[in-house]
């Protein structure tokens, strides 16, 4: 997608592609009341496939003039996104801290993001998700170039509103 073929876009415009957002929201079941949050819409591929009523879906976008780490937002009850990869821990920190008790939260990333280093004592301090489905086939993202990487949604569902094995487990997309 960016930094593995050497090309790279300014503040990691990649939208989802659509039958990865399918895929993702076909194993969703969202409760009536719930709020969701978009921190950071894009094209909107994710936000506009939320099957709730406009008044409890709250978003973020940078290139809309919001930014969403420096825009507060209320506890919500279910949060999706595909982050700037850049920006991934900020975001995740953020979101986690806005994300109601028996809130769902999901972000798109790489599978090597669970690894590295650097990132032991991040993962010490949040906690590995409890739903990791690696997408099946790997998600082709417009103006990327070739990816020779695979890519999970990071789930934490403490609602349990994804119908996805526990641990590491295949989302299948068409
Ligand atoms: C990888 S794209 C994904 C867009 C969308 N979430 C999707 O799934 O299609 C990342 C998006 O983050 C936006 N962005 C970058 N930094 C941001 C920030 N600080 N706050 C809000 N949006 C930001 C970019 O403009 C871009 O639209």
């Amino acid at each position: 997608m960016s930094s593995t073929n050497g090309n790279k876009i300014e503040r990691d415009e990649y939208p989802t592609p659509i039958p990865t957002v399918e895929a993702l929201l076909s194993k969703l079941t969202l409760k009536h009341n719930d709020t969701f949050l978009e921190p950071c819409r894009g094209s909107r591929n994710i936000f506009d496939r939320i099957d709730l009523p406009e008044e409890q879906k709250f978003w973020a976008e940078i290139n809309e003039g919001v930014d969403y780490l420096n825009t507060s937002f209320s506890q919500k009850d279910v949060i999706i996104t595909n982050p700037p990869f850049s920006l991934t821990i900020e975001f995740l920190r953020k979101s986690l801290s806005e994300l109601a008790p028996n809130g769902t939260l999901a972000y798109l990333q790489r599978v090597n993001f669970l690894g590295s280093k650097c990132r032991v004592d991040f993962w010490a301090e949040i906690g590995f998700p409890n739903k990791t489905p690696v997408i099946i086939p790997r998600p082709r993202f417009v103006n990327g170039g070739s990816d020779s990487c695979e890519y999970m949604w990071m789930i934490w569902d403490k609602g349990n509103r994804f119908e996805i094995e526990r641990g590491i487990s295949h989302l299948i997309s068409k």
